[in-house]
């Protein structure tokens, strides 16, 4: 699905050059459940933004679905992201004064797609995520578990054979976070490649394959025992 050559990510800062990620390479699978781990600042949201085409690398070269990414313009690499990439943030990222569902047909509101049929999408996600008596509350009224399981239905909205989570559960009691982590891995099971960023050994343990960044590098990319 994915394939990575050499990845660099450098920022200009004044007249400084800092390099962010350096030299990655790694293929993904299609099927795959992959966790992200390494130290604050180690370069996982950067190398999160670029395999979702939120980010461009300053080098290397990125294959998604045998597609160049580099070669493609904004507009092309903004139509592979809406198709294929579903992003779950450890913020989850709602829009305050929409209700649950309204927050779910969002995508699909940018997509063009009818009232009646986005609703007709929107629902069987909230009701598979578990909120289907929660679709008409706002985010604030409802708890940062039921906000995550919004932002994942959202994310699922388009189908996409592809889900980032950067730090999911990083704002979640441990509770919520494991309903949180049988929802991705359920998702899984049923197709859905997903990564996963993650500080969590409970999260990181149930992952079949661990990527530890570190400076920017891959420190190691193992198959968990
Ligand atoms: N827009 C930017 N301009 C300059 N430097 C940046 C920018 N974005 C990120 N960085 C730097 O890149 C490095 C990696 O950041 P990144 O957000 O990828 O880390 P992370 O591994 O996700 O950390 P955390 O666990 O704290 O979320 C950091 O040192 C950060 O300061
Ligand atoms: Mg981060």
């Amino acid at each position: 699905m994915i394939e990575l050559v050499n990845i660099t990510k450098t920022y200009r800062m004044g007249s400084m050059d800092i390099t962010v990620l350096e030299d990655i390479s790694l293929t993904v699978q299609s099927g795959e459940l992959i966790a992200v781990m390494g130290p604050s600042g180690s370069g996982k949201s950067t190398l999160m933004n670029i395999l979702g085409c939120l980010d461009r690398p300053t080098g290397g070269v990125y294959y998604f679905e045998t597609r160049e990414i580099s070669t493609l313009t904004d507009d092309e690499l903004a139509a592979v992201r809406n198709a294929k990439i579903g992003f779950v943030f450890q913020t989850f990222n709602l829009l305050p004064r929409f209700s649950a569902l309204k927050n779910v047909e969002v995508p699909l509101i940018y997509a063009g797609i009818p009232n009646r049929l986005r609703r007709e999408r929107a629902v069987p996600l909230l009701e598979r995520v578990g909120l289907g008596t929660r679709m008409q509350h706002k985010p604030t009224e409802l708890s940062g578990g039921q906000q995550q399981r919004v932002a994942i239905a959202r994310a699922l909205v388009n189908n996409p054979p592809l889900l980032l989570a950067d730090e999911p559960t990083g704002n979640l009691d441990s509770r919520s976070g494991e309903e949180i982590l049988n929802i991705l891995t359920e998702l899984n099971r049923q197709g859905v490649t997903v990564i996963i960023v993650t500080h969590d050994p409970d999260v990181s343990a149930q992952c079949k394959r661990i990527i530890n960044l570190k400076d920017g590098r891959i420190l190691n990319d193992q198959v968990n025992p």
